[in-house]
């Protein structure tokens, strides 16, 4: 049986309507207590997270992975690959270190089965930085899991999205929080949710045709190269956002460009230091957002939270209407796209400083983030059933 949206108007209607809620697949679900701690055990976050779990390269230019003394026993996975550390660079946009993380992040997807790759590479200008005004490269990274035999169904991804790109100054600032965390949770939910989407598909191709499948976008310069301003800022976003709106896709169910193929847009942002309190922020998508409260809530009443005795991270009580956070969501606001941003109020204190390393991140909040995160998304795809 196939499921598609009711096109045919009249009496026909309500029995499309019916054939439509008979096979409405179990996705936006939550994951119970124990799914949860079955998808977290087999895929535990750490070491790949770990700030201390890192690679180096051998005189032969080979890759080793390598922990230090107190992650030691963490390496008993031999498989397991930093995700983190890696990152945990400066990577301005079009610098040489922006290439090495870009490497790193396709690698990784390029590990993984089933994923297909977009890169949205653009030149744009940018203003005077290091003495020098001119263009600089910039590239944007997609990656899509796609449920099969879509192909004649317009397929609809949730959306998940954090900036890879590192400010370019102070010299030498890393942006760990800023958002190396947030890319490197991206790396390890698709890592460990993969399997499950799959097995999910693979049950019944027919009747998932329509699922919504994911996909997760490494956005270049976030930031400012010189003073924020609209000009000076979500180079990538903007990009992005624009070319989607453009590119037309001919579809009978009306979906016309490839930006409304984003079933939600979820933008983390600043997230991997202690005591975080995320907000609501827009009363469209709040549903998404208590979900994600209430998947925080079986974790921790689970016992898998590594934070413990702290208040939520995510506060879904009410929402913040009223505050005003200029991030790589809002190209894709202004255009319609239903958004939940995951991002502390008030900003880690590290925001924006030298601090913002390895070293001052909290390794349980990174933790329990990825979990968190994880947890939300495998319920959204409803694969509660195939862990
Ligand atoms: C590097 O990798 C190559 C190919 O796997 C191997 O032959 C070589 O011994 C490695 N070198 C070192 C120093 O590990
Ligand atoms: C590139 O990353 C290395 C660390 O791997 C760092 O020492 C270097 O300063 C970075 N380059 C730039 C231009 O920031
Ligand atoms: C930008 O990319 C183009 C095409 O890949 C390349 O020819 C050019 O040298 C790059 N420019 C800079 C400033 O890196
Ligand atoms: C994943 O890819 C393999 C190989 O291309 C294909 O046979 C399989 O049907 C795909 N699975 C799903 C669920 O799309
Ligand atoms: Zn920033």
């Amino acid at each position: 049986m196939r499921c598609r949206p009711p096109i045919i108007s009249g009496l026909l209607t309500l029995v499309a309507l019916s054939t439509l809620v008979s096979c409405l697949p179990s996705q936006r679900t939550q994951l119970t207590e124990s799914q949860l701690s079955a998808l977290i055990e087999s895929h535990p976050p750490f070491p790949a997270l770990s700030p201390n779990y890192y690679m180096t390269t051998t005189p032969a230019g080979n890759l080793s992975e390598q922990s230090s003394p107190d992650g030691a026993d963490e390496r008993s996975n031999g498989k397991t690959v930093a995700l983190l550390t890696p990152m945990l660079i400066p990577r301005s946009p079009g610098s040489d270190n922006a290439t090495i993380v870009r490497d790193h992040i396709m690698s990784h997807f390029d590990g993984l089965s089933n994923w297909t790759a977009v890169t949205d590479a653009f030149m744009a200008t940018v203003p005077e930085y290091g003495g020098v005004m001119g263009v600089l490269n910039f590239t944007n990274l997609i990656f899509r899991l796609t449920p099969p035999g879509s192909d004649d169904i317009p397929s609809r991804y949730l959306t998940l999205v954090a900036h890879y790109d590192s400010k370019i100054s102070p010299f030498g600032f890393i942006g760990a929080t800023d958002s190396a965390v947030p890319c490197a949770i991206l790396m390890y939910l698709a890592e460990s949710l993969t399997p499950h989407i799959l097995a999910r598909w693979k049950s019944d191709i027919d009747a998932v045709s329509d699922d919504t499948g994911l996909q997760i976008i490494f956005m270049d310069g976030e930031e400012a190269l010189v003073e924020w301003s609209d000009k000076d800022s979500l180079y990538g976003a903007r990009h992005l956002a624009n070319l989607w709106e453009s590119e037309k896709k001919s579809s009978q169910f009306g979906r016309m460009t490839a930006l409304q193929d984003i079933d939600l847009f979820v933008l983390l942002d600043l997230l991997g230091a202690g005591s975080p309190a995320v907000p609501c922020f827009f009363e469209i998508t709040s549903w998404a957002c208590r979900d994600l409260a209430e998947t925080e809530t079986r974790v921790r009443n689970a016992g898998l939270a590594k934070t413990k005795g702290q208040r939520p991270f995510i506060r879904a009580h009410n929402v913040m209407k009223n505050v005003f956070i200029d991030d790589d969501h809002m190209p894709f606001l202004r255009r319609g796209i239903p958004i939940m941003h995951v991002i502390p109020i008030p900003f880690p204190k590290v925001w924006h400083t030298m601090n913002d390393d390895g070293a001052h991140l909290s390794s349980e909040a990174v933790h329990d983030w990825a979990v968190f995160v994880t947890g939300w998304v495998a319920g959204y795809l409803g694969v509660g059933d195939f862990l």
